[in-house]
């Protein structure tokens, strides 16, 4: 995907960078094409282990914190309001007396963070474009007092961060997994996009569990994980878990995939997620998974195990078992945002 937004804002001379020499992009999307950047020397931030291979096999020089000094930082916005003013605090601090571009889609807050913007700073200039805006500032002390706050216990009691899956508290259809969780799970087993250690918590309480793997691909989650669960009994893996791990070793896998790239519903993430399971597996091996009830994870489940079941649900979720996988599965996952 391009840059629609700078492109354009290049293209038409509305923002020159021909005297930058290094420039740091934050976040930006995985799929994002850093052509329109042309010879520069080009820094990428990325905090999500799918996002941060794709740059590195780019050979884009990456790095899950990137530090100054920078002639030009590029923010694209994520969709958390606090995790967004974090990076303009970060952009401020690697660029001083650079150029700070934050450039976002409508839906994902532009228009609130340049309001946020523009009450604390001057902006140079700001264009429409794709179903978004890009704006761009010298870069000064606007948002000092925004940097991203460190993990901490929320009010639900849980250590998590600004911009991570279900940062206020448990997820409701995790909390309906955790209701049903089948006892006699034993063995070596994974949490599969296991966030901030929800579901390992409460699966640590079983009495024949011996070993997880908690596989997260968001690195700022997989930190809070740490933080909440710690038991010698878990591993911790920041990495993408279609495709992470050693096939057929695993007794069992409990998992809420996830079912959004970006802004944007994507069965076909849990799908991967259901398949890299079957790979996991050993033959006996079960999955148990909680899916929001419209997802259509049936087909995927019933082509990669041989007993597909509900174990229990509402009209809101279902908690699905599925056992004995049927082949272990290539994985493959297409590009995502
Ligand atoms: C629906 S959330 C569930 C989080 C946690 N298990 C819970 O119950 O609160 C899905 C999680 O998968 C993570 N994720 C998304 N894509 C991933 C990938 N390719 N590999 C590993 N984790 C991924 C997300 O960052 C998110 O934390």
């Amino acid at each position: 995907m391009t840059l629609a937004r700078l492109d354009h804002a290049l293209e038409t001379g509305a923002l020159t960078l021909s005297e930058a020499k290094r420039i740091v992009l934050l976040e930006p999307a995985p799929d994002a094409d850093l052509g329109v950047l042309g010879s520069c020397d080009l820094t990428v931030q990325q905090n999500l282990k799918h996002a941060y291979d794709q740059f590195e096999a780019m050979g884009v020089s990456v790095t899950t914190d990137a530090t100054g000094p920078a002639d030009v930082v590029h923010v694209t916005l994520p969709r958390s309001r606090e995790l967004a003013r974090g990076l303009l605090a970060q952009a401020e601090a690697i660029a001083p007396g650079g150029l700070v571009i934050v450039d976002g889609a409508k839906t994902d807050g532009i228009d609130a963070i340049l309001k946020f913007a523009k009450s604390r700073i001057s902006i140079d200039a700001q264009i429409s474009k794709a179903h978004g805006r890009i704006f761009w500032f010298n870069a000064g002390t606007g948002f000092q007092d925004c940097a991203l706050p460190e993990p901490a216990p929320r009010t639900s009691g849980w250590i998590t961060q600004p911009g991570v899956f279900s940062a206020d508290g448990p997820d409701a259809g995790s909390e309906a997994l955790v209701a049903v969780l089948p006892k006699s799970l034993k063995g070596r087993g994974a949490d599969l996009g296991g966030g901030w250690g929800y579901l390992t918590r409460h699966l640590l309480a079983l009495p024949g569990v011996t070993h997880i793997d908690l596989v997260e691909a968001d690195k700022r989650a997989l930190t809070c994980a740490k933080q909440n669960v710690a038991d010698e009994r878990v591993a911790f893996h920041w990495a993408d878990a279609t495709t992470w791990g050693t096939g057929g070793t695993l007794d069992w896998i409990v998992m809420n995939p996830p079912f959004h790239t970006s802004r944007t519903p994507d069965a076909s993430l849990g799908q991967d997620f259901i398949r890299s399971a079957a790979r996991l597996l050993r033959p006996k091996g079960t999955l148990i998974l909680v899916a929001n009830r419209h997802l259509p994870y049936e087909t995927t489940l019933s082509s990669c195990f041989a007993n597909v079941a509900e174990l229990d649900g509402d009209n809101r979720f279902k908690v699905l078992q599925a056992d004995q996988p049927k082949a272990a599965d290539k994985p493959g996952r297409a590009k995502r945002r």
